[in-house]
């Protein structure tokens, strides 16, 4: 994993008895390292894509969506955009569901967000420029680690699914995303991630901008514990310290 990995899940490897390996770069550079190491030493590279099984566990999120919302669909859902096998297989639990007959077969899908950091979004750049592909984002680093991906290898397949879908890509900036984080802790009592920190704050700009109309149903989905990113909350004890502390009743 890369070197800048968050500690606690280099700590998870570790706990697992597994081997840590360390590769100074992101996660595409893991992902080629991985790739050559499979190569000399004959393992199965279970990297993103590169098996056919991550996409049908995500695909899940579809079906237990469809599921949450007794058998409706919402009409917006936005996704942390890394690698985008998220959106993949919530769009291809979709379409299986037409397959099924379980929804009509021109039944209006969702509009499938991409939401990226503005400090790395070759996605949403790709999509302002109705590409199909995206280019490599160079220089790319936010506080969201999960979605710090300047290339994703299945770029063109979350492209057509906001494509196909009517959706779209949208960028915000870390203090975006990590004010939304502290409002939903502070609301809703749910430390989550700084990627669903991102969700939020795009569905903001969204509703703002009218693309998000009042009456639809907006899913924003957040893809991990706030707990295992605890450096996005800093303080210091000298500002908290009290010697003596008085609860005044009235
Ligand atoms: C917390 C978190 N959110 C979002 C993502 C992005 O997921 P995807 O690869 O499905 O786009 C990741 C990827 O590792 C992640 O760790």
């Amino acid at each position: 994993m890369p070197l800048q990995t968050p500690e606690i899940t280099k700590r998870e490897v570790i706990s697992a008895g597994g081997t840590l390996s360390l590769i100074d770069g992101l996660i595409h550079d893991a992902g080629h390292a991985v790739s050559e190491a499979s190569k000399e030493y004959g393992w199965y590279n279970v990297s993103t894509l590169k098996e056919p099984y991550r996409i049908e566990g995500k695909k899940t999120m579809g079906y237990e969506i469809f599921e949450q919302y007794g058998f409706h669909l919402p009409n917006v859902i936005l996704y942390p955009t890394g690698g985008g096998v998220g959106l993949i297989g919530i769009y291809k639990a979709f379409l299986e569901l037409k397959t099924l007959g379980w929804i009509a077969n021109d039944a209006t899908l969702p509009r499938l967000v991409a939401v990226q950091s503005e400090t790395c979004a070759p996605i949403v750049k790709a999509y302002e420029q109705r590409k199909s592909h995206a280019d490599v984002w160079e220089n790319a680093e936010t506080i969201a680690f999960g979605i710090n991906v300047p290339k994703a290898i299945g770029d063109f397949l979350v492209l057509e699914a906001i494509y196909e879908t009517n959706g779209c890509a949208l960028a915000v900036s870390d203090e975006e995303l990590l004010a939304e984080q502290k409002q939903v802790a502070e609301r809703e009592g749910n430390w989550i991630c700084p990627e669903g920190g991102a969700t939020f704050a795009a569905a903001k700009k969204l509703r703002q901008s009218g693309w998000i109309q009042e009456d639809e149903h907006v899913l924003c989905l957040n893809t991990g514990m706030g707990i295992k990113y605890p450096d996005t909350v800093t303080y210091h004890d000298e500002d908290y310290l009290k010697h003596s502390l008085t609860i005044k009743h009235d």
